[in-house]
């Protein structure tokens, strides 16, 4: 298959798919959350990630009516926040690139990129709502040519080896084992090109995972690796870390506004507590594929 192969999409997740891959599809398929929707009604750019930097109080402050309208916004502002910084870490990246995004969800951070690079930008995604979702989104803003999401499992990513300028995985890479991930990033990427994470992973210096993390993994059915897991699987495929950043402290803020919104789905004491014990953290990750 060539990387202008637009293949239709289909609900049945081709290559090798397992029990667990199926479970995930149906998953993101039922979900649809008011703090994911809602947030993307903003702008139209639909996050499946969390946010961070400082909550703008100016921006919440107002009469009591449009309190939740502001907190939405500002929520949203955060999550695109934190799409921005991992677009950031892409490096240089030519119009006629080839980006992939490796677990797009509804397809925010495919537009992001889309828009700021000008470049044609694939996701994959295991859920076919998902991906009708970002296309119809794509059809919607006339980025149709250049965004594309498609029904595919990222172990088996349907690109010519060397082909991808970056890719990235933007809170997607805790449903998979990372030796296999990196190693298929590592297969697509051109030598030079640049692989990002972002991600909550445990830490190795509190032990093992805390109860906390227990919970996440359970609420979302995914299995959240440690900050050694990732380094180890990127060391073994050829992807040299140049930039580690700990994003526990700037995501705080989002969590500690989105606990006080209507929009509550139950898991945020679950990562507040992580984070403040220091079992669990959020990171930035970004490769040189060498
Ligand atoms: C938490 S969402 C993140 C979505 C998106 N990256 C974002 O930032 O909005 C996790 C995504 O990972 C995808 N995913 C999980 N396992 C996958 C796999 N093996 N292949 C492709 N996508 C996968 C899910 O379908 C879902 O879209």
């Amino acid at each position: 298959m060539t990387t202008t192969d637009f293949t239709p999409d289909t609900a049945v997740i081709p290559g090798p798919a397992t029990p667990y891959q199926d479970d995930i599809a149906r998953y993101w398929d039922q979900e649809a959350r008011p703090v994911n929707l809602r947030l993307g009604d903003v702008d139209g750019l639909y996050h499946h990630h969390y946010g961070i930097g400082d909550v703008d109080r100016d921006a919440l402050a107002g009469p009591a009516s449009g309190h939740e309208r502001r907190l939405v916004a500002e929520l949203h502002r955060l999550e695109s926040a934190q799409a921005d910084l991992l677009l950031d870490h892409l490096g240089h990246v030519p119009r006629e690139s080839l980006l992939v995004d490796a677990g797009c969800g509804r397809g925010g951070s495919m537009m992001m990129a889309h828009q700021r690079f000008g470049c044609r930008v694939e996701g994959l995604t295991l859920s076919a709502k998902q991906a009708e979702f970002a296309n119809r989104r794509a059809e919607e803003t006339e980025a149709a040519a250049f965004v594309h999401a498609r029904v595919r499992n990222m172990l088996d990513m349907p690109f010519e080896t060397g082909s991808a300028r970056a890719s990235w995985n933007n809170e997607s890479s805790m449903y998979v084992d990372l030796d296999d991930l990196m190693g298929e990033h590592a297969r697509i990427l051109e030598v030079g090109g640049r692989y990002v994470t972002i991600t909550g992973c445990w830490n190795p210096a509190y032990g093992q995972p805390s109860k906390w993390v227990s919970q996440i993994n359970a609420h979302f059915e995914c299995n959240i690796h440690s900050r050694r897991e990732y380094l180890r699987a990127m060391a073994d495929n050829r992807l040299v870390p140049r930039a580690i950043i700990d994003l526990t402290e700037a995501t705080l803020p989002y969590w500690e506004l989105r606990a006080t919104s209507a929009l509550v789905t139950g898991i945020e004491e679950a990562f507040l507590s992580s984070y403040k014990d220091g079992s669990f953290q959020y990171v930035l990750i970004a490769a040189d594929r060498v």
